[in-house]
């Protein structure tokens, strides 16, 4: 039998076929060491041991320590099968030390396939997602010092305390991205990866009936651990099927595989927010006011449904090259707000979160208002209004005022100073009550000039070669209007 590289190994189709295969996926992923590398120091404390282990090595302190704790070595003498295919899986391994021979039968040409994993590689992992049989035989080359991680263990910790399922999202989306490991979520073919956000990450897929690119968006496995969660997501993920708006990013389908959810979407063009002004520099205030107003539009259209985003932020926000704004990730991609607060690590969302949200009160559409002023802000400005720790975060948002954005980046208006500031009203009552009146209010403001016109006409009078003088003093009474909120026409 031949020794293959995994990468070569299996391309089936059909979802178990994928997880069978990711038992012999590709070296180079499962291998947290380098290929090179033939022996982990197996004297090292496990927790040690762990953090150079792919799967693991995003994990926070406290996950390593608790997943140490389960962990129990094992040794094996060569020829010694550690797997069989076809028995109840109940943990997975680790190899420290020596080498195994990963052996699959391939059932389109009834070949069998087999691969060697070095230390540093993990097997039997697919275990602890789907709790499936076995799908190959896992054979010691040589002597082989293990790691065994229990499922039962694993479980029990897990439903305990949820945050270390992270474990599980790190373990798929190894497999996810790696050649030769899983292909496929339900219907839909995986073609590589979007991008990643705090707590997810977005794939391209193929819609196997549309035969168009769709995204894919893998949700935390500690989320299915929170109570309610399952109804919540299954609720709002069939309103969201069927919500069908010009700046809302449709959501297609949703899928439950590898012991998480799924949201299937349509694949956007273009940049988010953030990355829109990170690379052609801030938008100026009208366009701003453009993207609040139809990012306004989208969760109107989605509070009539009954749905609240609960998570807007420039990353949830797409930009094409026709200036089109697409909203994306509705509430059921977003962790409890009251989980929220505990994930030290999180990235942007705090940001944005009303003193409601914060203090796990009721929330409802007006806290999607507050959330669209500090976009606003951040949009303009380029940065959000309150920095520091999470705490010191938090605190701002429940007691301190906003700043206006034109008391940061100059070129904003009263009206959009106003409109954050209104936005932002810690008390829900005092903001605008609905998307919609986010919309009159720019409208309003908008035809309030256009009505009361009054034009007054400057002239210069200059010498030949002062054309640049005038020039100069054209872009600082131009500047300076704008301060006022004056139209200035050259
Ligand atoms: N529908 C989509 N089409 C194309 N690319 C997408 C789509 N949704 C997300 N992406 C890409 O995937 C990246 C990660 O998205 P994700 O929603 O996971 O991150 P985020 O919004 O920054 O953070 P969070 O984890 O809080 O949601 C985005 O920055 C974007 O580049
Ligand atoms: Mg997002």
């Amino acid at each position: 039998m031949d020794y293959i590289m995994a990468e070569n190994l299996l391309d089936q189709d059909q979802q178990k076929q994928s997880a069978k295969d990711a038992h012999v996926s590709s070296l180079k992923s499962s291998t947290g060491i380098s290929f090179e590398q033939s022996y982990i120091d197996p004297e090292k404390t496990s927790s040690d041991l762990l953090k150079h282990i792919n799967a693991f090595r995003d994990l926070s302190r406290e996950s390593l320590l608790a997943y140490s704790r389960l962990i129990v070595r094992v040794h094996f003498a060569p020829g010694d099968t550690i797997i069989r295919e076809g028995d109840e899986g109940d943990s997975m391994f680790i190899l420290i030390g020596g080498v195994v021979r990963v052996q699959a039968s391939n059932q389109e040409d009834d070949q069998e396939k087999s691969v060697k994993l070095k230390p540093g590689g993990i097997f039997g992992e697919m275990t602890l997602l789907t709790g499936s049989p076995r799908s190959a035989n896992v054979i010691a080359d040589t002597e082989c010092v293990c790691l065994k991680l229990k499922k039962v263990d694993v479980d029990n910790l897990i439903s305990d305390e949820p945050k270390f399922a992270s474990l599980l999202t790190s373990i798929l989306s190894e497999r996810l991205n790696s050649h030769g490991g899983i292909k496929q979520v339900g219907k839909y073919r995986l073609m590589g990866e979007l991008g990643r956000g705090a707590m997810s990450v977005v794939y391209e897929a193929w819609h196997p009936t549309l035969s168009c690119p769709v995204a894919i968006k893998m949700l935390p496995h500690e989320y299915l651990h929170y109570p309610d969660y399952k109804e919540k997501f299954h609720k709002e993920g069939t309103i969201l099927a069927k919500l069908r708006h010009p700046n809302i990013a449709n959501v297609i389908d949703t899928e439950e595989a590898y012991g998480t959810y799924f949201i299937i979407m349509e694949k956007l063009k273009g940049k988010t927010l953030e990355e829109y002004s990170r690379k052609n520099g801030l938008p100026d205030v009208d366009q701003c006011v453009s993207i609040i107003i139809n990012v306004a539009k989208a969760i109107s259209e989605a509070h009539r449904h009954g749905i609240i985003h609960r998570d807007l932020k420039l990353s949830n926000v797409m930009i094409d090259e026709n200036n089109e704004i697409k909203l994306t990730d509705f509430g059921i991609a977003l962790l409890p707000g009251d989980q929220l607060k505990k994930i030290e690590n999180i990235e942007g969302t705090p940001n944005y979160m009303a003193p409601e949200q914060i203090l796990n009160q009721t929330i409802d559409a007006r806290t999607d208002i507050y959330a669209l002023g500090m976009m606003g802000y951040k949009l303009f400005t380029g940065k959000s209004p309150f920095t520091g720790n999470l705490k010191d975060i938090l605190d701002s948002q429940v007691h301190q005022k906003s700043p206006t954005p034109g008391s940061t980046r100059s070129g904003s208006t009263p009206v959009f100073d106003q409109f954050v500031l209104k936005a932002t009203e810690k008390d829900p009552n005092n903001r605008f009550q609905t998307a919609q009146e986010v919309i009159d209010f720019f409208d309003r403001t908008a035809e309030v000039k256009v009505e009361n016109i009054n034009v007054s006409t400057i002239s210069f009078v200059y010498g030949d070669g002062e054309i640049l003088k005038v020039a100069k003093l054209v872009d600082m009474i131009s500047e300076t209007c704008k301060k006022h909120d004056i139209k200035a026409i050259f």
